[in-house]
């Protein structure tokens, strides 16, 4: 049975070290890329996959996400008042409809597999996304929509992977396969930063899935795990042994916001990618070299 995806879970309850001292007073995912925050890329990507209602994992003083997805009258006011229509439609652009974004508080950073254990009583008996927000995806066809499709196919658990550079295998989530052949394959297992050498293929798990409920039940007794860390690829790995999970290496390019190069990298890279801006960025950076 393949059931709709309505819901995404977007944790951002993380401290953001690796960008610290920004992320002390702005949480990292509403850190810049050119003039937007991260968050807004991603509510963008899940929305264009059908998403219908999304459940953010918040920590202790990040406010200021719920404020962003609220109406900021002195700001509207002011941009009406002086007729800056364009940009007035842009504030508003990610303002979402009533009732279409749920805030839970993860009341302690133990782990994303924590953060995604929060969200069981507002996901239901449901499948749902989960989209880890410090990873935009650059994409001709959005990378949640790509996943979705792949699970309209498939069915079960679906785990949107992309190759590591050469010799950053140990830096992220990385999945086995049973063989290899086109973008979707069956997964036999999945290891968390496995140390160099040992990693079972060079595709890392990016940041966004399709899961099943019954990943709820195994959270709520997963042990801590690397890093002292509730880990949800720990949880997944459980939940293969009674669930058909698929890597779907999607069709685009991941740029992960989580640290300082990789959001100097994302700045470039989009900056490069707008219309109204790519000229002057491509100057602009070129002067610097
Ligand atoms: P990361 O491991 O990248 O966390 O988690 P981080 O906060 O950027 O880095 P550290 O832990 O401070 O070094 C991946 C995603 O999961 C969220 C993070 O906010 C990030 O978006 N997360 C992680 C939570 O929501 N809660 C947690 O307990 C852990």
């Amino acid at each position: 049975l393949i059931r709709r995806v309505r819901n995404a879970v977007l944790p951002v309850a993380g401290l953001g070290t690796p960008v610290m001292p920004g992320a002390q007073t702005t949480p990292k995912t509403l850190l810049h890329v050119v003039d937007r925050p991260i968050l807004s890329y991603v509510v963008e990507e899940a929305r264009a996959a059908g998403i219908e209602h999304f459940v953010f994992i918040v920590g202790r003083g990040q406010g200021a996400i719920e404020d962003y997805f609220d109406h900021n009258p002195e700001v509207e006011g002011a941009l009406e008042a002086k007729g800056k229509t364009e940009i007035l439609a842009d504030v508003r652009r990610d303002l979402p409809r009533p009732g279409e974004m749920s805030f839970i508080r993860q009341m302690a950073p133990l782990g994303l597999g924590h953060a995604v254990w929060c969200a069981r009583d507002v996901i239901g008996d449901e499948p749902f996304a989960v989209m880890l927000p410090d990873m935009l995806m650059v994409a001709e066809r959005p990378a949640l929509a790509q996943c979705v499709e792949a699970y309209g196919e498939v069915g079960g658990n679906i785990v949107a992977v992309e190759p590591a550079p050469k010799g950053e295998t140990h830096k992220y989530g990385i999945v086995a396969l049973d063989g290899q052949d086109g973008r979707l394959n069956r997964m036999t297992g999945m290891v968390e930063k496995p140390p160099l050498g040992t990693e079972p293929s060079n595709l890392f798990i990016s940041g966004r899935y399709i899961l099943q409920p019954e990943i709820f039940h195994i959270l709520e007794t997963q042990e801590r795990g690397a890093g002292g860390e509730i880990q949800l690829t720990d949880g997944m790995a459980a939940l293969m042994k009674r669930q058909d999970f698929h890597a779907l290496e999607y069709e685009g390019t991941t740029y992960d916001c989580g640290d300082k190069i990789g959001l100097l990298r994302a700045n470039v890279a989009f900056a490069l990618r707008r219309p109204d801006l790519a000229d002057e960025a491509r100057a602009a950076i070129q002067a610097l070299l």
